[in-house]
């Protein structure tokens, strides 16, 4: 995402998280369920290059550093509000030789935002595609960056239909109140791809996703 879309955008995750950041961690538990469970299914070997887009505040990086020493970790995200928290988070916990943090925007993921060229072996989106204005494209370039064995995971809300129509109603207008809006599209086309590995959190309330190079919906 180039120019003054990209601005804007940042922007708007900057208000969104300017005071959020404080409280993000701690609130989030509650809700975003399915993360740890992505973390463990991940399968990592010693010396995998692994990207999370839309790190947020490095939660799932910190994880990953613990659970998998021997991988290098990078992190992107649009808001430069959460890379503060991200930045210092990292720090706190050692891992500044393990972890890199960069700001950029998933429709442009590229490893050259760290410098770099070698491509990643894995690509994560933990509740960012729900946030990703141009999600598609996200999900696209994230297969043009990838090992010619590298995997794409994903954990976001589903479709949320097992909620019962109140239910449903009530949290997406809270949700939207922080712009985040469940890709229903991207799951109802995964759940006819017999390509990738799906997997449904009860009442459809989340998705995990698993794909490769190949990924298309
Ligand atoms: C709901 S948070 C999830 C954070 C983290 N992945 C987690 O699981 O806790 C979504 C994150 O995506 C980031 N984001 C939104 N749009 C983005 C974009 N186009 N490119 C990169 N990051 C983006 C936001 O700034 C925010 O930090």
């Amino acid at each position: 995402m180039k120019g003054e879309p990209a601005k804007d955008h940042a922007t708007l995750m900057d208000q969104v998280y300017r005071h959020q950041r404080y409280i993000y961690d701690f609130t989030r538990k509650y809700y975003l369920f399915g993360r740890d469970r992505l973390i463990r299914e991940l399968a990592l070997r010693p010396g995998d290059r692994v990207v999370e887009v839309g790190c947020g505040t490095a939660r799932n990086l910190i994880r990953i550093a613990e659970r998998y020493p021997q991988t290098r970790l990078f992190g992107v995200d649009a808001s430069h509000e959460m890379l503060k928290t991200a930045a210092e988070a990292v720090r706190r916990a050692g891992l500044e030789a393990q972890i890199r943090l960069a700001h950029g925007y998933a429709e442009d993921l590229s490893p050259a935002m760290f410098g770099e060229h070698e491509a990643f072996d894995a690509c994560l989106f933990s509740y960012s595609l729900s946030m990703i204005p141009q999600w598609k494209q996200a999900l696209k370039q994230a297969t043009t960056v990838l090992s010619p064995n590298g995997r794409i995971h994903v954990v976001d809300f589903g479709d949320l239909t097992g909620l019962g129509r109140a239910g449903r109603a009530v949290l997406l207008a809270w949700l939207g109140l922080f712009h985040v809006a469940p890709r229903a599209e991207l799951l109802h086309a995964l759940e006819h791809n017999a390509s990738t590995s799906l997997r449904l959190l009860p009442g459809r309330y989340a998705f995990l996703l698993t794909g490769d190079k190949t990924l298309s919906f």
